[in-house]
């Protein structure tokens, strides 16, 4: 049940081509970090992307949900679509997607196929939150995704240009341990390192040196030491754009199946 995304770059700087995976079985929550402008946003979309066309039929057709708390401009072109939510309905997009977890959960809905959360920004989602007690239970809810749901099918994909309190942390809320997969983009500075890898990892990445911009990082999966990576260059966007716009609009099954005449 993986999906090959993203380049070794390792690899890479020998002249090869290597595709590392994700496991949506044993690993599905992925948590994307960097600096803005260091490609978090691309690459979380080549991600559910090729989810969506790549996924094994186990898991299909993949649902996504996609959270924009920014409004960035970056997700316009998904205006108006069911299951995308942006600026102030970015709560209600989050709980409605805790509530699809729990039915799952109580076995009311009893569908297998894989249900994606994408959050760009979740500090954001919840700083527009002025009740301490609602910013509480939806860091609570966070916990429990990610905690609960990985039998289920379940994953749970954010973008953070800091990983900090309203992630980590904060009582309830995750731990480094529970996103399967950690990806750091860019040049970060030390207390970023510190949040998203073990010693081990950044042993390493203190060996390697600079990695360079945009779109080229550390990754660690399944607790592994963080290895280099390189997302691939995306040459055409609106192409890439088309799939997640077909999936949320509710073209579900992208590879022809069921779903659309
Ligand atoms: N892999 C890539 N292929 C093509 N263009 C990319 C890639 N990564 C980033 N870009 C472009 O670089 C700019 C910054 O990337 P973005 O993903 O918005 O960064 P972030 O979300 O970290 O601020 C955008 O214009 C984006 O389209
Ligand atoms: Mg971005």
């Amino acid at each position: 049940m993986s999906v090959p995304f993203i380049l070794d770059e390792c690899a890479h700087r020998r002249g090869l081509e290597k595709w590392l995976s994700i496991g949506y079985a044993t690993a599905p929550h992925f948590l994307w970090s960097g600096r803005t402008g260091s490609g978090k946003t691309a690459a979380a979309k080549l991600l559910l992307a090729r989810t969506i066309l790549l996924a094994p039929s186990e898991l299909q057709p993949i649902e996504l949900t996609v959270i924009d708390p920014k409004e960035d401009v970056d997700f316009n072109y998904l205006n108006g679509l069911p299951h995308f939510y942006r600026g102030d309905e970015a709560p209600q997009g989050f709980d409605s997607f805790f509530d699809g977890f729990l039915r799952r959960k109580t076995n009311e809905d009893l569908s297998r196929n894989l249900k994606i959360l994408f959050v760009d920004e979740f500090a954001s989602l919840v700083a527009l939150i002025s009740d301490k007690k609602e910013k509480e239970d939806v860091q609570r809810k966070l916990g429990l995704l990610l905690s609960l749901s990985r039998s289920r099918h379940f994953s749970v994909q954010l973008a953070t240009q800091q990983p900090s309190a309203q992630i980590f942390g904060a009582s309830g809320s995750a731990s480094r341990e529970q996103f399967g997969a950690v990806c750091l983009l860019g040049n970060a500075g030390a207390e970023t390192q510190q949040m998203l890898f073990d010693a081990d990892g950044r042993e390493q990445i203190k060996k390697f040196g600079s990695i360079g911009g945009r779109g080229v990082g550390w990754l660690s999966m399944n607790g592994g030491i963080a290895q280099p990576v390189r997302v691939p260059l995306i040459e055409d966007m609106e192409k890439l754009n088309k799939v997640i716009y077909d999936n949320l609009s509710g073209n579900l099954d992208e590879r022809g199946g069921v779903a659309k005449p």
